[in-house]
């Protein structure tokens, strides 16, 4: 009997294995190429690429139910984040889905030690020549150049057996064009950034939300960290360095936060943090080259780091894409590194509480299954408790690449529309978005990135404050330029311009919403401090609290409206800031001392 079963399963075995050829190919995924890139030789059929392949977390519905509960400051679960292994278990993979991918790769004489999987199973990564690549996804993989002369390996469409589609949500790198790219619109190597950072001689600007009421005459031209503590008013407060809290930022495309830079900086204008320092991750082999400050980086650690001294803080810098070499038959130019990086912080057992980044790109240059996957992945942080900030883009409504000659920005599916071209990471509805402000009294500043998503809808917590901005437009303001069922950006906002950093051992000043996102992250950080501290959850996802703060007109000096102001792009005045939630600075500026009582009042 035993034999005769074990034959019978053999040959069923025998027949799984045989089936396949009968399977029919359907185009999984096809994209138009990105405008800036050119097609030019076929790729080599020997370089090596690393293909991810995403299966579909049959539990994501489960796991978003539970980030809504946890994040939601009414529900009675607020603040119950969910372990590394309640995560994992709710993005594993159907059985179903693990089984049919290890027999197709199987197929293609993949199986074992080729077969790299995530803690969750949700992700395999095999290394496989491009000609396997090619057979495996019915694809054509060419070189491209953009403009910039950045070279990439991609094809503009794969196809998978029918009987797949449902269990494998994409497989990159195959139609990924994106380029993040660091928000800093403004550098400026002027005069005024040798002077010293404070000016004692005029008088004082009043501004009533701020530490004592006023803030010192200087600030209106030059951000230094004590202007921002004054300014969102949190001057005294002194986080502990114990506690358990841990901020972090992001450093991608070879950005180095340079030691002697931050000290320089400590110096100016924290003294109490000189000698301290942030502990370096390096992920696929990032480097921090001290040799090679970056002034996005140094901007980002020197001001998140001053903020938040002396709370334990963590530079995670991650490997870009190696330029394309045709002959080198290593692995090349297969990473996106920002999957590199979300692969990374979810496996981390602890990680930072709030992480800040200042990296992003046209929403339409990322196919949509990969924004909406990565999205995913940051709704995962946020159930485990963290929050995260991302800059949201210099260009106004029309961030990107608005075509130089014309001041027009075109849709990339081949009509030739005009757009508004909205960012991504800061169009997923599960971070926070930061747009930008300048000057004292604050005004929105002219580059803030703000729009509609193309992509993702209107999230619930933005079901009243969306629709009362629009109500306020005009009717047939802007019509088909925008998304008015979009997930509405930026959330929040904070000072963008004129950041007095240490570049190169030389103090410059610094702008963008580059500037923004590690400002709001560092606030958020000292908030963190203060629930920790009274024995409380961290904040983690941060967005279904500040706008039911933003509901509430008995908590409104929480933020500091910002009400002039807008943010041109794609040959528009863009949006105007208004009153309540607008397109351009969100609901505002934070004020730490009111947001401090509010979430030490929270459960
Ligand atoms: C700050 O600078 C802006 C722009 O130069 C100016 O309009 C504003 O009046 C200044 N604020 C104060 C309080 O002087
Ligand atoms: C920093 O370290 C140097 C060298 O060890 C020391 O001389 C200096 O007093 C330290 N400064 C502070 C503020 O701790
Ligand atoms: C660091 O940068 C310098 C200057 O560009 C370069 O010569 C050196 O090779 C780099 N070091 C590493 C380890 O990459
Ligand atoms: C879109 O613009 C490109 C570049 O200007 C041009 O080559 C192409 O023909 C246009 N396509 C359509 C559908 O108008
Ligand atoms: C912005 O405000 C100006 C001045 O009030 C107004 O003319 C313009 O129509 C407004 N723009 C939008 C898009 O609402």
């Amino acid at each position: 009997m035993r034999v005769f079963s074990a034959w019978i399963v053999l040959a069923l075995a025998a027949f799984t294995a045989a089936a396949p050829t009968t399977h029919t190919v359907k185009i999984k995924e096809t994209v138009n190429v990105p405008r800036g890139w050119t097609k030019r030789d076929e790729a080599p059929r020997d370089l090596t690429v690393d293909l991810r392949i995403a299966l579909p977390q049959s539990n994501f519905p489960l796991l978003e139910q539970h980030l809504w509960e946890v994040s939601d400051p009414f529900n009675e679960r607020y603040g119950a984040h969910l372990s590394q292994e309640e995560v994992n278990e709710l993005i594993a993979p159907h059985p179903e889905s693990v089984d049919l991918v290890n027999s197709w790769l199987a197929e293609h004489g993949l199986s074992g030690a080729d077969i790299a999987r995530s803690p969750a199973s949700d992700w395999v990564k095999v290394r496989v020549p491009v000609g396997l690549a090619e057979e495996m996804l019915d694809a054509k993989y060419h070189v491209y150049e953009h403009s910039t002369g950045d070279t990439l390996v991609r094809t503009t469409s794969y196809s998978l057996p029918e009987h797949l589609h449902a269990h494998i949500e994409l497989i990159q790198p195959t139609t990924l064009f994106s380029r993040f790219r660091a928000s800093k619109a403004t550098l400026h190597f002027d005069q005024a950034a040798q002077t010293s950072s404070t000016n004692t001689d005029a008088p004082a600007i009043s501004v009533p939300s701020a530490s004592g009421g006023t803030v010192d005459a200087s600030c209106n031209t030059t951000i230094t960290v004590t202007c921002l503590k004054e300014l969102y008013n949190a001057v005294g407060y002194t986080p502990l360095v114990n506690s358990g809290n841990q901020v972090a930022c992001t450093g991608y495309l070879d950005q180095f936060a340079n030691l002697d830079d931050l000290q320089l900086f400590f110096a100016d204008q924290v003294p109490a943090a000189v000698n301290s320092s942030f502990k370096l991750i390096s992920i696929n082999g990032g480097q921090n080259n001290q040799s090679e400050p970056g002034d996005e980086a140094n901007l980002d650690t020197q001001f998140l780091f001053g903020i938040t001294h002396p709370i334990p803080a963590t530079f995670f810098t991650t490997a870009g894409s190696p330029p394309f070499i045709p002959d080198v038959l290593t692995p090349t130019d297969s990473n996106e590194p920002y999957l590199d990086w979300l692969d990374f912080i979810l496996n981390t057992p602890n990680p930072p509480q709030t992480i800040s980044t200042s990296y992003a790109d046209d929403e339409q240059t990322v196919p949509p299954s990969f924004a909406q996957r990565v999205c995913q992945g940051f709704a995962t942080l946020g159930a485990k408790g963290v929050s995260l900030t991302f800059s949201s883009g210099d260009g106004g409504v029309g961030d990107g690449d608005p075509d130089p000659a014309t001041q027009e920005c075109f849709t990339n599916d081949g009509r030739n529309k005009t757009e508004f071209v909205p960012e991504f990471p800061p169009s997923c509805p599960f971070v926070t978005a930061v747009g930008g402000t300048i000057h004292v009294p604050e005004t929105a500043v002219d580059f803030s990135g703000g729009g509609f998503s193309n992509f993702f809808s209107r999230p619930s917590y933005q079901a009243a404050a969306v629709p009362g901005f629009l109500s306020t437009l005009v009717p047939g303001t802007y019509a088909g330029l925008f998304n008015p069922n979009g997930r509405g950006i930026p959330d929040v906002a904070a000072q963008a311009d004129n950041f007095r950093i240490f570049f190169g051992g030389s103090p410059i000043l610094i702008g963008g919403t580059s500037a923004a996102s590690p400002t709001f992250a560092g606030f958020v950080s000292l908030l963190n401090d203060a629930r920790i501290r009274a024995g409380k959850s961290p904040l983690g996802f941060l967005n279904p609290l500040i706008y039911s703060i933003g509901a509430n007109a008995g908590l409104t000096g929480a933020f500091n409206d910002v009400t002039t102001g807008n943010n041109p792009g794609c040959g528009t005045p863009g949006f105007n800031a208004t009153t309540g939630w607008d397109p351009v600075t969100g609901f505002g500026t934070p004020n730490f001392g009111v947001l401090k009582d509010i979430v030490l009042a929270l459960p």
